[in-house]
């Protein structure tokens, strides 16, 4: 078959089974509410938690920061040649201030961090340990690296203890690979748990913020800084590009370890790094969330609400955090629930497999501090009529 048939034929094939992804037309966002495809919706899909890329006093700071310091948009090369610019030398520093570790590193992305982490310090000879709902990023990068891998019942920290006690002796390392909190369940890892059983089977333990980082802790720094396990994890990664409202990621750690990853982490190296004007931004929207701790109070009393009123109306919906999935399971199911969220003037997004198990389609709510009871009241009632 020619490949363009072929590929067709392929698409055809994700239409037929309801996978199949389109870029939404998104426009601008006011407050609660964003465009998409021209409508205004209540938008309850997106991940910038604290409500900080609405921030109009950060916004406003930053700009006259912009009309003086002028920062650059470009770094115009890799970080070991020119692109190393002192806003990297300033997050840094910050990040290892605010998690009282002796090493940050700052990254393009969580992806480029996921995918680069693993391969620089685990390979063949190694077994990973990874969560079987881990993000995407993180099973690539696990793929890459060549080591041996296993993946574990979710956050069963008893198969984490038979699988290391199975591992004893077999391995030259053994890494446990967890998200604290799980992006598509919206549930915790047991972090001190796992902190424990790092030590007791000489692992190392490698926590993916994405979705804690800004949103637990009394200064924002995760569920690693809510449990106490900073200091007990051995490379703790975060993205800006969530409750932080930038982009780029981050990984604090010890000092020998960021020294390894620069010289051997490919997507560190071999990629043009961020612009000042990022980093700048990143610094800002770090330091400004450290005191938000009403907000993030706020953002748990509202999702908790919602939980439990979705769970009085009979839904599944895992999870404990600001994430709040109703599960379907159908991919039909979920996409004709999204389409009833649309008409009623609220953005809801279907999440389908693969980034979620078969059969385990849903609508992932994901809340913000910035919504108030009343913006999602509403919504148990919206969902029930919409499924009945
Ligand atoms: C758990 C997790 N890790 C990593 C990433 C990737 O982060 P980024 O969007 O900065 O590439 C995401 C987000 O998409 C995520 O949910």
């Amino acid at each position: 078959m020619a490949f363009h048939a072929f590929i067709s034929d392929r698409l055809d094939a994700l239409r037929r089974d309801n996978r199949l992804r389109t870029l939404p037309d998104i426009g601008e966002r006011s407050g609660k509410y964003i465009y998409v495809a021209g409508e205004s919706r209540l938008n309850l899909s997106s991940n910038d938690y604290l409500g900080l890329g609405e921030d109009r006093f950060l916004r406003d700071a930053y700009s006259k920061a912009c009309r003086e310091g002028g920062y650059a948009m470009t770094s115009s090369s890799s970080r070991l040649l020119t692109g190393n610019h002192h806003w990297y030398e300033q997050l840094e520093r910050e990040l290892e201030r605010l998690y009282g570790r002796e090493a940050a590193l700052v990254f393009n992305s969580g992806y480029h961090a996921n995918v680069g982490i693993l391969p620089a310090l685990a390979g063949r000879g190694d077994l990973i340990l990874s969560d079987r709902l881990n993000h995407a990023s993180i099973i690539d990068g696990t793929g890459i690296s060549g080591a041996a891998h296993l993946r574990y019942r979710h956050n069963d920290t008893s198969h984490i203890e038979e699988l290391l006690a199975g591992a004893h002796g077999r391995y030259r390392h053994v890494f446990i690979v967890t998200e604290s909190v799980f992006s598509m369940d919206g549930d915790l890892a047991d972090l001190r748990k796992l902190v424990d059983l790092k030590k007791r089977y000489g692992a190392v333990l490698i926590v993916d913020e994405a979705h804690g980082a800004g949103v637990f802790g009394q200064r924002g720094l995760g569920l690693c800084e809510a449990t106490g396990t900073v200091s007990g994890i051995d490379i703790i990664i975060g993205t800006f590009g969530k409750a932080f409202a930038s982009t780029g990621a981050y990984a604090v750690m010890d000092a020998v370890l960021r020294d390894y990853l620069v010289n051997t982490m490919r997507p560190f190296i071999f990629t043009t790094a961020l612009p000042p004007a990022i980093l700048a931004w990143s610094l800002m929207t770090l330091r400004k969330q450290t005191d938000m701790q009403g907000e993030r109070i706020h953002l748990q009393r509202i999702a908790a609400m919602l939980r439990g009123r979705l769970a009085d109306a009979g839904f599944e919906v895992p999870g404990e955090s600001h994430i709040v999935p109703v599960i379907t399971g159908s991919n039909e199911s979920a996409l004709n629930l999204a389409e009833k969220l649309r008409c009623a003037g609220v953005l809801g997004m279907a999440v389908r497999p693969p980034t979620v198990p078969e059969n385990r389609a849903r609508i992932r709510f994901s809340l913000r501090a910035n919504l108030q009871w009343d913006d999602v009241e509403y919504i148990p009632d919206l969902i029930k009529a919409g499924t009945a």
